[in-house]
C-alpha cells in the first residue's frame, strides 16, 4: 500500500474521506464536498439515524452526485479535545478496514485534523497514515489459492494536509517503525518448521546491513559460558540452540561513559512443554513462544534504521522445547551461568530457564544502565490481565512508570503486578538453590517474575510478560488478528522519550 501527502484538491476518483465532529459539525473539507455535491452530505446526515460524528463512527455515501468519486466516507472525529495522535492512528486503521471491505483501490483522506486540539498539523497527517499502514499488514504468504476478491483492495492513500512536506518528514520515522513492526509480526507468524533457533539467528544476523553488530553464540560457546539452564531446555530437540547478541551504538562513548540499555527476549521457537508435555488442543499456538525475542530483534532493527542516538544491546535466547530420549527430566538439577543451581520440576516452565542465563550473560558482559526482558512466560498472565495489558514487574518505580506511560502513548499498555519476598519463598527448593515452579497454582505470573529476579543483580530491571498480548485472535483498530509485535512500539517510545541524546 502506497501512502503520500498532498495539498487539498478536488478528489477525482476512488473514495474520499472527510471528518465530522461530534454533534454532526462538518469540518471545512466536509463543507466543501457538501457544496460540490449539492448538499449530499447534509442529506446523508439527516437520513442516517445513528451517525452523530462520534469517534469510530463511519458513514459511506456511495455514488455521490456531482463528483467523479465512488464514495464519500464521513468519519466521526468525536470531540476535538480527544483527537490525539493515538486516535488518529486508530481512525487510519479503521478506514483501511472499511475501504478494503468496500473493495476500493484508492482513497483520499481529507480529514482536516489540523483543527484538533492536541496535535500539530504535520504530526496529525503522519499518525493518520501510520495507523493506516499498521492495519494494512497481512501474513498471507502461504495462502496460494485465495480469490482476488478476498484480498485487500486498497492500493493507494493520499492524505491531504496544508503542510505536505512537513507531514512527510513526520511520517518517515513512523514508516520505519511500521517496517520493524511488520518484520517482528512476520517472525512471530512463521511456523516452527521455518523459524527455529538457527534460522531465527540468521534473520538477526542479516541486520548487520543496517549497522548493527550481531554475534551468534553456538552450542559449543554456550557450553563454555556455562549456560546450562538454557542448554537443558534445548537438549531434547534436534535443533541446536543459539544466543544472539545485537549491539547498536548510536550514542558513542566506547569508554563506558554511556552504558547501554539492554533488552532480553525469550525465544522458544516451539514449546511442546517437553516431558511435562502440553495437551494437544491449542499447542500450535506455541509457535509464537519466541515473540519476546522477535520484539527484541525488531526493536534493534528499528533503532538502527532510524539511527537512534542511544546505545542499546539486545540478547535473545533461542531454543526449541521438545520431549525426546535426550530431553531434560522433571527433577533434573542444572547449574546456571550465575552459579545458582536450579531444580527443574516442570519442563514446561522453560522460558525462565532460558532467560536466567540470557539475563545473567547480558548483565555480566555489558553492565547495562537498565535491563528489560520480554517473554511469553505464563498462561497465568492471561487469566489475570486478558489480552489488553501485558504484565509488568519491576524492581524500580521510575522505570515502571516510564513503561506505563510509554504504553499509554502508543496503545500497548502494561499493568504493574507485585514482586515480594513472600512470593519468592515459594521457589526455594529442597534440593537446589531454586526450583522453576512454585508450590501450587497461585500467582503463576508473579512466581515466574520472582524466578527471573533471582538472576538480576543491582540494576534497574523490568520484566514484561507478553503471553496475553503477543498474539490476537481478533482485529483491533491498528492490529489485524495474529501476531501483534506488542512491545516494539512501546519500547521505541520509551527510548525516544527518555534515553536519546538531543
Ligand atoms: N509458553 C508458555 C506460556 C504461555 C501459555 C504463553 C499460553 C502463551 C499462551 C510457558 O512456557 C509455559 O508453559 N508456562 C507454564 C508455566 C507453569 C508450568 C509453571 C504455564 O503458564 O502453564
Ligand atoms: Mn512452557
Ligand atoms: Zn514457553
Amino acid at each position: 500500500m502506497e501512502i503520500s501527502f498532498a495539498e487539498a484538491d478536488e478528489p477525482r476518483s476512488g473514495a474520499v474521506v472527510v471528518g465530522v465532529w461530534e454533534g454532526a459539525v462538518l469540518t471545512p473539507s466536509a463543507r466543501r464536498l457538501d457544496e460540490a455535491t449539492d448538499g449530499a452530505i447534509g442529506r446523508a446526515l439527516s437520513a442516517a439515524q445513528r451517525f452523530k460524528g462520534k469517534k469510530d463512527e463511519l458513514l459511506p455515501i456511495v455514488g455521490p452526485p456531482g463528483l467523479a468519486v465512488n464514495r464519500i466516507v464521513l468519519a466521526g472525529l468525536g470531540k476535538p479535545a480527544a483527537a490525539n495522535a493515538r486516535f488518529l492512528e486508530q481512525l487510519g486503521g479503521n478506514l483501511v478496514a472499511h475501504l478494503n471491505g468496500a473493495g476500493e483501490t484508492e482513497a483520499t483522506f481529507a480529514i482536516d485534523v489540523d483543527e484538533a486540539a492536541d496535535i500539530d498539523r504535520a504530526a496529525a497527517g503522519a499518525h493518520l497514515a501510520f495507523g493506516a499502514r499498521l492495519k494494512s499488514y497481512r501474513f498471507d504468504k502461504y495462502k496460494t489459492k485465495e480469490k482476488p476478491e478476498k484480498k485487500p483492495s486498497l492500493r493507494r492513500i493520499t492524505v491531504t494536509t496544508a503542510a505536505p512536506s512537513a507531514a512527510e518528514r513526520a511520517y518517515q520515522p513512523l514508516d520505519k517503525t511500521a517496517d520493524a513492526v511488520f518484520f517482528t509480526r512476520d517472525l512471530v507468524s512463521e511456523p516452527a518448521n521455518v523459524i527455529y533457533p538457527e534460522s531465527l539467528a540468521a534473520e538477526a544476523e542479516a541486520l548487520t546491513d543496517l549497522g548493527l553488530t550481531v554475534e551468534v553464540l553456538d552450542e559449543q560457546k554456550l557450553r563454555k559460558l556455562g549456560m546450562n539452564a538454557l542448554l537443558g531446555v534445548a537438549q531434547g530437540s534436534a535443533r541446536p540452540p543459539r544466543v544472539v547478541v545485537m549491539e547498536w551504538r548510536g550514542a558513542g562513548g566506547d569508554d563506558g561513559s554511556h552504558p547501554p540499555l539492554a533488552f532480553v527476549g525469550k525465544g522458544v521457537t516451539f514449546d511442546t512443554g517437553g516431558i511435562s508435555i502440553k495437551p494437544a488442543a491449542g499447542m500450535g499456538d506455541m509457535k509464537w513462544d519466541m515473540a519476546g525475542s522477535a520484539v527484541v530483534i525488531g526493536l534493534m532493527r528499528l533503532l538502527a534504521a532510524r539511527k537512534a542516538k542511544v546505545n542499546a544491546v539486545g540478547v535473545v535466547g533461542l531454543v526449541e522445547n521438545m520431549p525426546s530420549g535426550t530431553a531434560q527430566r522433571p527433577g533434573d538439577i542444572v547449574t546456571s551461568m550465575s552459579g545458582q543451581t536450579i531444580e527443574v520440576l516442570n519442563t514446561d516452565a522453560e522460558g525462565r530457564l532460558v532467560l536466567a542465563d540470557a539475563l545473567w550473560y547480558c548483565q555480566d558482559r555489558y553492565k547495562p544502565q537498565l535491563i528489560i526482558d520480554l517473554a511469553t512466560l505464563t498462561g497465568a498472565v492471561i487469566v489475570a490481565l486478558g489480552h489488553h495489558c501485558a504484565g509488568l514487574f519491576s524492581n524500580n518505580d521510575e522505570l515502571a512508570s516510564r513503561l506505563i506511560e510509554a504504553g499509554k502513548a502508543v496503545g500497548e499498555e502494561v499493568w504493574r503486578l507485585p514482586l515480594d519476598e513472600s512470593y519468592d519463598r515459594d521457589i526455594d527448593s529442597d534440593a537446589a538453590d531454586v526450583k522453576n515452579i512454585g508450590g501450587g497454582r497461585a500467582a503463576g505470573s508473579i512466581i515466574g517474575a520472582q524466578f527471573l529476579q533471582r538472576f538480576i543483580n543491582d540494576v534497574p530491571w523490568a520484566h514484561l510478560d507478553i503471553a496475553g498480548t503477543a498474539w490476537s485472535s481478533k482485529d483491533t483498530a491498528t492490529v489485524p488478528k495474529g501476531a501483534t509485535a506488542f512491545g516494539v512500539r512501546l519500547l521505541d517510545q520509551f527510548i525516544a522519550q527518555h534515553y536519546e541524546k538531543a
